[in-house]
């Protein structure tokens, strides 16, 4: 990582008021709700590292991320206007923010969001976020994004080969990590912007990337599996499935299959 070339380009293009750049961390989730207890701390605070060697993901799995990805934690306050209840529209907005700065590196290539949050180029995953309320301080919110950026998935276990790709491999060039980190950074900023003068989720600007919409998909809830027709998401954010005999909308759950 060419550290002060990301540095001087964070502090200069985005809203990013503090960073904490590590070679190797456990976790930057981990490390960013350690640090949002502080009340002193200045928000937005971004954690970034070149390695994790315990990266968290969704559903308690691991995320495994070789050298060439990027991998950091931005603590960010819950917009003013946004009420608690419709905290995980953040990280749908997180999703957005990150399929638009993609779109600009993989100019062409079909870039959608799973809901709620992955996002995929050629059908195949290239980034995964993971949204977590610091328990210690209720408006402080930590968005975990990792993007497989220039690291390669040769090595990775078969199932993960087939599903998911890196942006080096998916257009057969290096791509310059600093310009894509900055370019996800500010279209967080530009999200949250829009939902906070919204008033809430604006479905219309995430509709046209829904990778499942139209799609026969599985979601796994705490309640068992639901089988049906993905028909978009609703305008507070939850998936819409249609079953046999109707609509449903589930605000969460995992996607097992589709
Ligand atoms: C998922 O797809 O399940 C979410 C993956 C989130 C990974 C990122 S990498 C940076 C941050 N630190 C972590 O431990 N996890 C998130």
């Amino acid at each position: 990582m060419n550290w002060p070339e990301l540095l001087s380009r964070v502090r200069a293009e985005t809203f990013v008021k503090h960073v904490e750049p590590h070679e190797e961390i456990a976790s930057t989730n981990d490390r960013a709700l350690e640090l949002a207890a502080d009340i002193d701390l200045p928000t937005p605070a971004l954690v970034i590292a070149e390695r994790q060697t315990a990266g968290r993901g969704r559903s308690s799995n691991v995320w495994r991320s070789g050298p060439g990805s990027l991998t950091f934690s931005l603590i960010i306050e819950r917009p003013a206007t946004l009420p608690i209840e419709q905290t995980p529209i953040i990280s749908l907005l997180a999703g957005l923010a990150v399929q638009r700065a993609i779109s600009t590196v993989v100019a062409g290539r079909p870039v959608k969001v799973k809901w709620p949050n992955d996002v995929y180029v050629d059908g195949r995953k290239a980034s995964g976020i993971l949204t977590e309320v610091a328990s210690s301080a209720a408006r402080r919110i930590v968005i975990g994004i990792g993007i497989n950026v220039n690291n390669s998935l040769a090595d990775a276990p078969a199932d993960i080969r087939t599903k998911a790709v890196s942006l080096r491999e998916a257009v057969g060039r290096t791509i310059d990590s600093v310009e894509l980190l900055v370019a996800t950074l500010v279209a967080i900023e530009t999200e949250l912007s829009i939902a906070e003068a919204h008033g809430g989720f604006d479905v219309a600007r995430w509709s046209p990337h829904c990778l499942l919409q139209g799609k026969r998909v599985c979601l796994r809830t705490p309640r068992g599996d639901v089988a049906g027709l993905c028909t978009g998401v609703s305008d507070r954010g939850e998936l819409l499935i249609g079953t046999e005999v109707h609509a449903h909308r589930y605000s969460g759950g995992e996607i097992v299959s589709f």
